[in-house]
C-alpha cells in the first residue's frame, strides 16, 4: 500500500462513479478532494459527507481549461495536502455514426476524455516524482478496449487514454509512480443524461444509419436495465490504490470482462456477428 498522508483528487466527482468513489474512499479513511466544473454541483455530495463526518472537500476545477490549472492544483495542495492519488474520472460520451461527427464535436470529446487527463497528469507528476511515490488512476471503459457502433468518438478518446497510460506506466515505474487503468462496463450513473448526440445525426449524413440507430437504441435501452451500482467501480479503485502491487488494468462488471475477452479469444466472424447484433435485428 502507498502511504496515505496525501489526498485523493477525483475529477468529475459531482455524480456517478466519481461521487461514489469519493464517498467510498472517504468512508475508508482516505482524505478526498472532489472536483467538479461547477462547485454548486457538489452541494449534495458535500452535505452527505459532512452529515456522515467524512473527509471530503469540494473544489471547483474546470478540467477542460488550461488557464489557472496549475494555480488551482497548488491551492489544493496548500489547503488539503499533496496529491497522492489522481483519479481522472471526468468524461462523457459523444454519440453518433462517425460520418455525422463534426470536427468541433470530436475535438471537444478528446479534450475532456483525453487532453484534460493528460494535462492533469503532467501537473501532478513533478510532486509525485519528487516524493518517489504516487498513483494515477485513469477511468477508461470497456470501450477503451473494443469499438462498438455509433461510439466512435468516445471509443477513440478512451483508446487514446489507454495508449497514453501504457507508455506512462513504463516511464513512471522506475520513479515510483503507479499507473492504473479502470475499465467499467455498464453502470447506473448520469452518463446517459450527459451524453451528447452528434448534431448532424438527423441530417442526410445520418440517413443511411437511421434504421440501425433505431435498433441500437432499443437494444441499448434493454441493456441499460442491467446497469449496476457505481459503488462497484469505487470498490475496485479502492482495492487497486491500496494494493502493494496493483495490476495495470481492472475490468469492472461482466460486460467489460466478456467484451474484452470475447474480442481477444473469439474467432473474428463470431465476434463480428455478436457486435453486429447490436445494430441489426
Ligand atoms: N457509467 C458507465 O457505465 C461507464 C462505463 C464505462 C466508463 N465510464 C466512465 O466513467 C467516468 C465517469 O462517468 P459516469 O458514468 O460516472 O458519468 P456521470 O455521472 O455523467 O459523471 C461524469 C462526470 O464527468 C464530468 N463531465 C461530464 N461531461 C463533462 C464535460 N463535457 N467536461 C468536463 N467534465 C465533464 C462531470 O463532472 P462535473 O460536472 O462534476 O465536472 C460528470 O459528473 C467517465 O470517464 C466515463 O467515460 C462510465
Amino acid at each position: 500500500m502507498t502511504g496515505t498522508d496525501g489526498v485523493v483528487l477525483i475529477t468529475g466527482a459531482s455524480s456517478g462513479i466519481g461521487r461514489s468513489t469519493a464517498l467510498y474512499l472517504a468512508e475508508r479513511g482516505r482524505r478526498v478532494v472532489a472536483a467538479s466544473r461547477a462547485r454548486g454541483r457538489l452541494a449534495e455530495l458535500e452535505s452527505e459527507a459532512s452529515r456522515r463526518g467524512l473527509p471530503v472537500a469540494g473544489v471547483e476545477l474546470d478540467v477542460n481549461g488550461e488557464a489557472g490549472l496549475s494555480e488551482a492544483l497548488e491551492a489544493i495542495a496548500a489547503e488539503h495536502g499533496h496529491i497522492e492519488v489522481l483519479v481522472n474520472n471526468a468524461g462523457y460520451g459523444l454519440f453518433g455514426p462517425v460520418q455525422t461527427l463534426a470536427s468541433d464535436e470530436l475535438r471537444a470529446q478528446m479534450e475532456t476524455n483525453f487532453f484534460a487527463a493528460a494535462r492533469l497528469i503532467r501537473q501532478v507528476l513533478p510532486a509525485m516524482i519528487g516524493k518517489g511515490r504516487g498513483t494515477i488512476v485513469n477511468v477508461s471503459s470497456v470501450l477503451g478496449r473494443i469499438g462498438t457502433p455509433f461510439n466512435g468518438a468516445y471509443v477513440s478518446s478512451k483508446f487514446a487514454l489507454e495508449g497514453l497510460s501504457e507508455s506512462l506506466r513504463h516511464e513512471l515505474r522506475p520513479l515510483g509512480v503507479r499507473v492504473i487503468v479502470v475499465e467499467p462496463g455498464l453502470f447506473r450513473t448520469g452518463f446517459r443524461d450527459n451524453q451528447v448526440t452528434a448534431a448532424a445525426i438527423e441530417s442526410e449524413d445520418g440517413a443511411p444509419y437511421r434504421r440501425y440507430l433505431k435498433d441500437y437504441g432499443s437494444r441499448h435501452d434493454r441493456f441499460s436495465l442491467r446497469a449496476k451500482d457505481p459503488v462497484r467501480v469505487a470498490k475496485v479503485i479502492h482495492r487497486a490504490i491500496r494494493s502493494r502491487r496493483p495490476r495495470f488494468r481492472y475490468q469492472v462488471g461482466m460486460e467489460s470482462r466478456l467484451g474484452v475477452l470475447g474480442s481477444r479469444l473469439l474467432p473474428e466472424r463470431v465476434y463480428l456477428s455478436l457486435v453486429g447484433r447490436a445494430v441489426r435485428r
